[in-house]
């Protein structure tokens, strides 16, 4: 099991969640955050206007996943994410340990 932080356009999010449903992705927790990348200081379009800030409003979509549905999920949210803009966005993954289903007491990938 590997966990993906995604970090999106606000704008996008719907499309993506969308197409992550799609996909057949069972469940995801989404966080709306500011950050900032490599240009900080400098101008980033925001919803059509150019912004000068330290921080910018962004998504953070999490998902836990099995292994064998990394690369397809990557592709297809780079696909739906890209604008070719700097601040598209960023995807860490991270293995996970284990995972529970409270309800049932399911491990691993049972649990996702
Ligand atoms: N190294 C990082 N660690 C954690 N979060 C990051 C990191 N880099 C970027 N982020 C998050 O991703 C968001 C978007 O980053 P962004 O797409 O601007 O990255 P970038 O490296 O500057 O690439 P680009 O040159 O395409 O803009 C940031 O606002 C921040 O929330
Ligand atoms: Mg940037």
């Amino acid at each position: 099991m590997k966990k993906l932080e995604i970090i999106i356009r606000p704008g996008l999010f719907e499309k993506v969640r969308d197409m992550l449903s799609e996909k057949g992705i069972h469940g995801l927790n989404y966080t709306e955050i500011k950050g900032f990348g490599r240009q900080r200081g400098h101008t980033e379009v925001y919803r059509g206007n150019i912004m000068q800030v330290d921080c910018l409003p962004k998504v953070k979509i999490e998902i836990v996943l099995h292994n064998d549905m990394i690369e397809s999920v990557i592709n297809a949210v780079v696909a739906t994410a890209r604008t070719g803009q700097v601040g598209d966005g960023k995807i860490f993954i991270s293995d996970v340990e284990d995972a529970i289903r409270i309800r049932t007491g399911e491990r691993g990938d049972a649990a996702l």
